[in-house]
């Protein structure tokens, strides 16, 4: 089943005065199945981002479309937009983005304070999420007291505990030294097995290794995709490294 249909996305920036333009997305259309892991890539400026922000609902295509679950949510009136993003879409983000002024469990039970879920619900829905994390013995704490691995981990739990459709992640691991970025890994391998949708952008080819597709963009369209299918992390790994050289050398995508 498809969970997102992105139809001919397009993005133009333009500057307040309509001067300069950048055409920073010029056609993109893929789509997600339900329960996928799909890893986005592309160079520096290749529009990943800004791809990732219009999926979020926080920014607007100025054509194109997008479906989730059949839904269009470019159409989406202003005024549900916050309200749609909190119970559909999860996020993670480089820099965490955990409220400093909350401990770690305020910070996972906000998006259901902001639904008007009960204390009881939060707590019955954080225990098995924050075993899983293996962060029950740090909840107390403050994100300055904790290290940023804990922190991302945290942010892991805010954007699961609302049970949502699809997880948005741009570089989740971007901040992390190698152990927490092998351990964030196995946790997204993990949550996507047991059935979460998660779509990444990365730019480190080991990260993109453990997802189950590869989306390449250039030049503000899918330049190609790579499924992993049957291949090791490793050979995954292989493929992604040469679709990578040929990409900032130029030439076509032929395997
Ligand atoms: N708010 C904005 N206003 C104008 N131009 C923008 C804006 N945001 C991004 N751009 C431009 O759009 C293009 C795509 O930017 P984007 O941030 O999506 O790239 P990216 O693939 O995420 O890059 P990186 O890998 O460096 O994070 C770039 O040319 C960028 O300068
Ligand atoms: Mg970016």
């Amino acid at each position: 089943m498809k969970l997102l249909e992105v139809n001919n996305l397009k993005k133009i920036y333009s500057s307040r005065f309509g001067g300069n333009q950048v055409q920073a997305l010029s056609n993109v259309s893929f789509s997600v199945e339900k329960g996928e892991y799909v890893a986005i890539m592309g160079e520096s400026g290749s529009g990943k981002t800004t791809l990732l922000n219009i999926l979020a609902s926080l920014d607007k295509p100025t054509s194109g479309e997008i479906l989730l679950q059949g839904k269009n949510i470019v159409a989406i009136k202003e005024s549900e937009i916050t309200a749609f993003r909190r119970e559909n879409l999860g996020f993670v983000f480089q820099d965490f983005n955990l409220l400093d002024t909350f401990s770690l469990k305020d910070n996972i039970f906000l998006p259901l304070v902001l639904s008007r879920k009960s204390y009881g619900e939060m707590e019955k829905r954080l225990k098995p999420i924050a075993e899983k994390l293996g962060i029950e013995d740090i909840l107390e704490k403050f994100p300055y007291e904790v290290s940023g691995g804990q922190k991302q981990r945290a942010a892991v739990a805010r954007a699961l505990i609302t049970d949502p459709q699809l997880i948005l992640a741009d570089e989740p691991t971007g901040a992390l030294d190698s152990k927490s970025t092998d351990q964030l890994l196995k946790l997204f391998s993990e949550i996507n097995n047991e059935g979460q949708t998660i779509v990444m952008v990365t730019h480190s080819t080991k990260a993109a290794s453990h997802a189950g597709r590869v989306l390449f963009i250039k030049d503000g369209e899918v330049f190609h995709q790579l499924y992993r299918g049957s291949m090791s992390k490793e050979e995954m790994f292989e493929k992604i490294s040469n679709t990578l050289t040929v990409i900032t050398t130029g030439g076509a995508a032929n395997e």
